[in-house]
């Protein structure tokens, strides 16, 4: 591959905003729970409604158990143990198995920082540093999880490579991030989603345990037993327009459209409109494939860095 000219111009990039999840203590639409002091986990729903009152959750209607979640409830009178904290999800922690396959599918290595949102007793970020050597950060706004996750992680003697912070994951810095897990809702993932987008880096990959992400489809899926793995490849942002000069020394611009990380558009060699034959974003790298008149294929890659192309480079 060899290095093009850059002239490259941008548009500016789509707004995107972060939301907040709601909490009142009433007959909610929106799941909440009390953080709980018992290891008891939930049958999980994606419809009902939680009533909680001067701390105690009571009575959950439930219309439709998910699989994913479907081990039995503990002992749901001692959920009104603990402060009032209410959370997004319950604990309901992931098996090692799945872990294992979570961190292979994100490829995580010594060189990562995985964070694990809602990180319960800690084990992903646990597992992540003993198999890979990588460092984790868990954000967790249960107290009582927290604990747990400190002392797990001396038990498994990897203290220096984790660490636990007692906070929302609607608040959390997570800017540090290189891979991110979830196990959380596929609601929860959404409000998440903004965050996802317009805070990690390009190129960090999300692994979300059973829940997808709505309309941003995702780029591996891995079925067990079951249950689904997603991946996601944090796409830079690149729509907008672009120039820039081939080896050949023709002008090439192109009008670029984004879906997350599908892109589409149009292409020209000088003031020639020509067929942009293929469009592939991977984090932030982006390959073009510009068919010129003769139909000769032109091959480009676009390294974007903070909005802007970085450097360009042609297949020869
Ligand atoms: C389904 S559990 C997953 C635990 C762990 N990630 C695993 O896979 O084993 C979800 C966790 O998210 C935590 N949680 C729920 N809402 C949260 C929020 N807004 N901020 C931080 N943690 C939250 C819960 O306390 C719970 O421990």
């Amino acid at each position: 591959m060899a290095k093009a000219g850059l002239c490259a111009a941008k548009s500016p990039p789509v707004a995107r905003g972060a939301t907040a999840t709601s909490s009142s203590p009433n007959l909610q639409n929106t799941p909440t729970w009390k953080a709980s002091s018992t290891r008891g986990v939930f049958p999980f729903t994606m419809q009902y409604a939680t009533l909680v009152e001067r701390g105690t959750c009571h009575a959950l209607h439930f219309y439709r158990v998910l699989p994913m979640f479907r081990d039995l409830i503990d002992d749901l009178d001692d959920i009104s143990a603990g402060p009032e904290i209410l959370l997004d999800v319950p604990f309901v922690p992931t098996d090692d198995s799945v872990i294992k396959k979570m961190l292979g599918l994100a490829r995580v290595k010594a060189t990562d920082v995985l964070y694990d949102l809602g990180c319960g007793d800690g084990r992903i970020v646990i597992a992540a540093a003993k198999a890979c050597g990588a460092q984790g950060i868990g954000v967790e706004m249960d107290p009582l999880r927290v604990a747990d996750a400190m002392e797990n992680a001396a038990h498994a003697r990897v203290e220096h490579l984790v660490d636990f912070i007692e906070e929302s994951i609607f608040t959390v810095d997570i800017s540090g991030a290189t891979v991110v897990t979830l196990y959380l809702l596929e609601s929860v993932n959404l409000d998440l989603r903004p965050r996802l987008l317009s805070e990690l880096r390009p190129g960090t990959r999300i692994i979300s345990h059973a829940f997808s992400m709505g309309d941003w489809k995702a780029d591996e899926e891995l079925e067990l037993s079951g249950i689904s793995l997603y991946k996601w490849v944090v796409p830079a942002q690149v729509e907008g327009a672009w120039e820039w000069e081939g080896l050949d020394g023709n002008t090439y611009y192109v009008e670029l459209q984004q879906s997350f990380q599908e892109i589409t558009g149009t292409a020209w060699i000088g003031d020639t409109e020509v067929v942009l034959s293929c469009a592939t974003l991977q984090g932030d790298s982006l390959e073009l494939h510009i068919e010129d008149a003769d139909n000769a294929v032109h091959v480009f890659t676009l390294i974007f860095a903070e909005g802007d192309v970085k450097s360009v480079f042609e297949n020869v």
